[in-house]
């Protein structure tokens, strides 16, 4: 990869204190980044649009501007204390690809799409206000083992899992830890661990389905107290439709708010990718998204959307500071990223 990206993943990846990338959504890191990488917009020459929402948008303005325009781009918020290349490759890769492009016919964009991590509320803003281009490319890391397994650098992206994300609140009574006999006690964090090992089950007997518990809250949260209450989280994926069903049945998340879709990506925009990844001399794999991203939405949104996905090193790591891609690997996707975005802008 260009030591001009190469120092910019370093800059993005320094904000924040701590181990790893720690840029939250909606806090001054991700703004910090987010005015760094507008920055580097101006001076490649990109007009910058910043929405209410405070999504970002870089435009090279085409020769057809009147045309439905083309965008790359990510998002620069993170997980606490996650990787180098989560959003920030797409940005800023997605960035050197539309200045290799340089001004065409329609109107290359760059998109930053704020606050990814926790819901995708940037883009989701977007598609509701209908402000989305007509094709949508997003250059990723896999954040899984597939490609590396595979022997191969890149992916095509062909669809991307449904979600299903809620708190689930268990209730019981606070006691003395050492007077409260144990069959009395009526303790939430025993309830909660049993709907743990439940999560774990159920989505463990559903083929392709995953589900996790990533945060829990134990109240009053005293050695000495019987845990009262307790709130956890519940993330839940499949691949389809029916699958996320059985999962949402299984765990009890029939009322939950915050459900994105299994998505296809668009077979226009895979058949692009594939014969670029062919013409760079790299194996044609495709492969389904485990993971959620901005490109779903835009997908669910009718944008005709599509990912690459750069091979993720040290067994897929990801949303951890472990992980890694080699700098050959990115070079080869920002100049398959490149291509593909020249042909759809000329379309
Ligand atoms: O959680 C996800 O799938 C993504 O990293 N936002
Ligand atoms: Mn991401
Ligand atoms: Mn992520």
């Amino acid at each position: 990869m260009g030591a001009i990206l190469s120092r910019r993943l370093d800059d993005v990846f320094d904000i924040g204190n701590g181990v790893g990338a720690n840029r939250v959504g909606g806090t001054s890191e991700e703004d910090e980044a987010c005015d760094l990488v507008a920055g580097w917009m101006e001076e490649a020459g990109l007009e910058v649009e910043r929405d209410e929402r405070g999504n970002i948008v870089g435009r090279l303005v085409g020769e057809r501007p009147e045309l439905p325009e083309v965008w790359t781009g990510s998002h620069l918020d993170s997980v606490p204390e996650g990787g180098k290349f989560d959003g920030a490759l797409g940005v800023l890769g997605g960035l050197d690809a539309v200045a290799a492009v340089g001004r065409s016919g329609r109107t290359l964009g760059v998109a930053v799409f704020r606050d990814e991590e926790t819901g995708c509320h940037g883009s989701r803003w977007r598609a509701r206000h209908g402000v989305l281009p007509g094709a949508y490319v997003e250059l990723h890391v896999e954040q899984g083992p597939t490609l590396d397994r595979a022997g191969a650098p890149l992916g095509v992206v062909t669809s991307i899992a449904g979600i299903v994300r809620c708190s689930q609140e268990f209730g019981g009574r606070a006691g003395h830890a050492g007077t409260t006999p144990m069959d009395v006690r009526e303790d939430a964090l025993v309830e909660a661990a049993r709907y743990v090992l439940r999560v774990r089950e159920t989505a463990a007997g559903i083929e392709g389905a995953v589900a996790t518990v990533g945060e829990l809250e134990v109240s009053p949260g005293a050695a000495n107290v019987v845990p009262e209450r307790v709130r956890l989280t519940v993330d839940a994926r499949a691949p389809d439709g029916e699958r996320l069903d059985r999962l949402v049945a299984g765990l009890g998340l029939e009322d939950a708010h915050y459900r994105i879709p299994p998505v296809a990506l668009s077979e226009r925009v895979r058949a692009v990718l594939r014969e670029e990844v062919e013409r760079a001399g790299a194996p044609v794999v495709e492969l389904p998204s485990g993971a959620g991203h901005d490109a779903g939405v835009l997908a669910a949104a009718r944008v005709e959307a599509g990912m690459l996905f750069v091979r993720s090193l040290n067994e897929g790591a990801s949303h951890s500071p472990e992980e890694q891609s080699s700098e050959e690997d990115i070079a080869l996707a920002v100049d398959v990223l490149t291509a593909t975005l020249e042909r759809l802008a000329r379309a």
